[in-house]
Parts: structure tokens; sequence; C-alpha cells
């Protein structure tokens, strides 16, 4: 990635807006220089063309967007202002770019083992090897049949046990690739504690076939704990085991080792992974090893080739040609300039519809600060809202309001070219659906002779992304296409997107609550108190 501005040598402001660039943006956003699309096309033959780029099979048409070349540029200036090009390197090249929690994010690691970009790749290119090994082993064992449960049966079903990160990666990818899944196994995914999830699971379950993924970083997680205790009594109970047995079914994934230990577990069933994954960049490690066990280990390591070749793009291709800082900008036009709140996010392929669910987690856990690294209240918005649903669901839903409402709603749309699961009769008007979408939004509806609720008043952006084909490689290049994206966006606006200390207190009033003790209870607001007092049936309402 080349720095495309003289003041790369200038240290990185603390505040975006004090920048040169964001106070011409805003210039031109004041002047409305930000409409019309459709304008656009008429005034530019080339616009379709010059607005699009191609990284392998993951084609990116940007050119719906209420952008010019002059936006473009000052978008560019601004990326080059807050130095993004060193932050790029310093984050592959393991420095602490988590700096609340003083660790790098290494998550490229994961998946450059074979061809390391960045001093912090090499580093860890060994290590990452060894449990890729490892993951390839237990996978083929289970596909195979050659793993065994306690008594002798093998496996049909997994059930990952994880949240956030720790689950939502993982079952995305897994429902995405179904095409690629083994036949014979089943991989469910539990993370709510609503004990419903769980024992409705359980009971369609033969415990002699399940094998059972504890998915979690922490190992500390209440939901995941509790829900993997439940099944631990399960199988005691079904089988008529003790524990010391029936732990043959349980594999643990987790940077807390000596926990999995306490738990029971013996290393060979510990599967470990480094404080420099965060949770929702951990599909990549050994959190993906019930990918490796429904699409072979072979498809696992095709997602993480797609996912390098991605990294490799994002750290070669200059600013301008870069797909992850395209996207990162024409959000931060929207969001900061514009004033756009939210953004949608349209898979017009329903094995994709966990990807938004992704995303969420994604870009809200990272983005979602008000504290700048240097610890200072920022004055700037941060942060965008993830929302969406496949078309051409959506469509039938939430659309009216994209199309007709009072917010400026910038969507994605995601379509995939070459769909072996369907038929030209439903994928042409699957994909039609699509491109009809995002030039309606443009181009609206107006006419003398219109009734006023007819009128849609167009100039609404959009991306669209086409993907060749939904293959585990093509995945992955997806996946870190909009991982980079959201560090660009931290980045600029100079956040730290590797923590989330926002959900602790959650956590930390849950324990009081659960506890019941009187003195935890006491600190409590009335409001609390007295719904708790409901729920427990101290007090009628
Ligand atoms: O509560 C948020 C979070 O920490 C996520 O960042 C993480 O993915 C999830 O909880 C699960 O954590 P763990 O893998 O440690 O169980």
């Amino acid at each position: 990635m080349k720095d495309t501005d003289a003041a790369q040598t200038a240290p990185k402001p603390a505040n975006p807006t004090r920048t040169r660039a964001w106070q011409e943006l805003a210039a031109l956003a004041a002047q409305g220089r930000d409409n019309p699309i459709a304008g656009y096309f008429r005034v530019d033959r080339e616009r379709a063309q010059r607005y699009s780029l191609r990284c392998g099979e993951l084609f990116l048409d940007y050119s719906k967007n209420r952008v010019d070349d002059e936006v473009l540029g000052k978008l560019l200036a601004l990326a080059a202002e807050m130095r993004l090009p060193a932050a790029v390197r310093a984050m592959f090249d393991g420095d602490n770019v988590n700096v609340t929690e003083r660790r790098p994010a290494l998550h490229m690691a994961l998946r450059g083992a074979s061809d390391p970009l960045g001093r912090g790749s090499a580093d860890w290119a060994g290590a990452v090897a060894g449990e890729l090994e490892k993951m390839r082993d237990l996978s083929e064992q289970v596909r195979s049949g050659a793993f065994r449960g306690a008594t002798g049966m093998a496996i049909t079903d997994v059930i990952n046990i994880g949240i956030g990160g720790s689950d939502m990666g993982p079952k995305m990818v897994c429902r995405a690739l179904r095409e690629y899944g083994h036949p014979g196994i089943r991989c469910h995914f539990i993370a709510n504690v609503d004990g419903a999830e769980i024992h409705s699971l359980l009971a369609g379950l033969d415990p002699q076939s399940t094998l059972v993924i504890v998915a979690s970083k922490s190992f500390t997680t209440q939901e995941t704990r509790l829900n993997t205790e439940t099944t631990l009594a399960w199988f005691e109970n079904t089988l008529g085991l003790p524990r010391s047995e029936v732990l043959r079914h349980f594999i643990g994934i987790t940077e807390n080792v000596p926990l999995a230990r306490e738990f029971g577990l013996v290393d060979p069933q510990i599967f470990k992974m480094w404080d420099w994954v965060g949770g929702r960049y951990s599909l990549w490690s050994s959190i993906g090893l019930v990918i490796a066990i429904s699409i072979g280990f072979d498809g696992f390591d095709q997602l993480l080739a797609g996912a390098a070749a991605m990294d490799r793009h994002f750290y070669t291709a200059p600013l301008a040609e870069n797909m992850p800082v395209m996207l990162a900008l024409l959000g931060i036009w929207y969001r900061n300039f514009l004033g756009a709140e939210t953004q949608a996010v349209v898979p017009y392929c329903q094995r994709l519809g966990d990807f938004i669910g992704h995303l969420q987690q994604l870009d809200m856990e990272s983005c979602g600060k008000s504290v700048s690294v240097d610890g200072e209240a920022v004055d700037y918005a941060t942060g965008t809202v993830i929302w969406g649903q496949t078309g051409t669901n959506g469509q039938h839903s939430f659309f009216q309001l994209i199309h007709q409402g009072t917010h400026l709603i910038p969507v994605d749309f995601i379509g995939v070219i070459a769909d072996p699961l369907s038929d030209p009769a439903h994928h042409r008007p699957l994909l039609s659906h699509m491109l009809a979408q995002a030039a309606a939004l443009m181009e609206g509806r107006s006419g003398e002779d219109l009734p006023a609720a007819q009128y849609q008043p167009g100039n609404r952006p959009s991306n669209v992304l086409l993907l060749d084909r939904l293959t585990p490689y093509n995945l992955g290049s997806l996946i870190a296409l909009y991982e980079h994206k959201v560090f660009c966006q931290g980045v600029i606006w100079h956040i730290n997107p590797f923590d989330q200390w926002g959900v602790e207190l959650g956590k930390a009033i849950a324990r009081r609550l659960l506890s019941g003790g009187a003195e935890e209870l006491a600190g409590l607001d009335p409001s609390t108190r007295r719904l708790l007092a409901l729920i427990e049936g101290h007090e009628q309402s």
C-alpha cells in the first residue's frame, strides 16, 4: 500500500476532523456535491468501468455512489493524512495496534502461514502451521469415522458451543458452504444460554455419535460454560458413564489452556489460540475446527487461502485501487459527511444470510467506540449500524423505507454469478431483482402526472459486490474484505477497533443478579430490582 501524500512523514493527527481533507470534504458536502448519481453517468460514459475494482473472483461496482472524482480524491487524501498505509504496515508487523489490551491483531497470520506478509505473520508462521496440522488430523479422523466415541461409535453430529465470534463466524461459513459439507455429519450451533435451544437440540441427538466442541477464547463466558455443563450432564445421564469417559466426546478451543484442563480435558483435546486473535476474527483459528470437520480440511485451507489473497491485495494495492479502502472511505463519506447512521447489507444468496450477523459483530463491536486511541472523547460520529436481510426477502419488508423513507441508507448488495445449487429459472430472477433494486434506488421515479405517494426521490447509493462462485476461497476473500474495511474505518476515526470494553458492564451486572445476594442487589436501580422480583415471583405486577 503506497502513501499518496507528502504529509506521510508527519505524525498522525489525533482528530480526523482537524485534517485538511476532512475540512474540504465537509465543504463539498455542504455544496451539495453529493448528487445526483444518475447525472454522473450521463457526463461520464466510463464511470461504470472506472468506479469498479476486481480482486480474484470478487468484483466491486461502486459507481452508484454519491461521489465524483473530487470527492474520492479528498477521501483518499483523508486516508493518507490519517496515515492509513503506516497503520496497515503496523498491523501486519504485529505492533500492539490493540492499544488498550496492549497486543497485536494478527488474524492475517492465521491464514498466511505458508506465505507470511509482514513481520508479525512471519513470527507466528511456525506455531500457526502446527495448530493447523492438529486441526487437519482431528477433522480427518472425524470425517473418516476413525474417531470413535466412548461406546465405539463414529460421529454423526457435531455441536459447536460458543457465542459471539466463537459462534457466528464458523456458523456463517458452515451454512454458506453447505454444498461442500460432509453428507453424514450434521453441525449444530448453540450460543444462547436460553435452555430451550440446548434442550431441544439434545433431545434429537444420540450422545454415542455426538462430538462437542467447546469454543471459547476465554473459557469463562457464562453462556458457553452453562451450555457445556448441561451437555456434559446429558452425556453422563443418557450414557450412564462417568464424566471421565464421556469427556472423550469433548474438544476445547481456547487461549485459556489451564481452565480447559481444569474442566477435565487433556492436551490432545485442547486446541490453542492466541491472545492476538480477536473473537470476531477467530474463525480462521482453531475456532474454525467445526468448519474443517464440515467441509474438510482442504476446504478450510481454501478459505484461508482466499482470505490471504485479500490480505495481499489490501497490503499491496495503492489506496485508490484497494477494495477494502474504497468500501471504508465510502462508508466514512456517508457516515460523517452525509449523515447516514446505518448501512444495509443485502446478499442475494440465501446461504449468505448469516453473513449479516457476522458483519454486525465485526463492524459494530469494532467501531462502536466514543473514545479515541489517545483516550479522548471523540467529537465526531463513529461506527455504523449494520443491518439487513437476504434478497429478495428484504424487498418485501424493509426496502420501502430505503426507497421512499426519510433516511439515507447506503446498501451493499452481494450476488453470486454462478450457483450450482440453483438453476437458471431461479437464479436469473434472483440476480435481476438485485440489479433492479440498485437501479431503482439510484434512478427513483418522478413525473408531472405521478401521484405524490408514488414519487421516489432516487439518488440512493449502493455498492454491488459480485462473486463468480460461492467457493471456500471466495468466501474467505469476502470475509477478509470486510475485516479490512472495518480496520480502515477504525484508523480514520482514530479509535481502537480491537477491544470491546462496552460489553463487560452488562456481564458484571448479570453476575450480581444471578448471585441473588442482598448486598449485590442493593446497589441496583429500583426498576431492575422490581423487575427481578416480578420474574422471581416475589411481587405481583
Ligand atoms: O462479549 C463479547 C465477546 O467477548 C466477543 O468479543 C467474543 O467473541 C464473545 O464474547 C465470546 O467470547 P469467548 O470466545 O471468550 O467465549
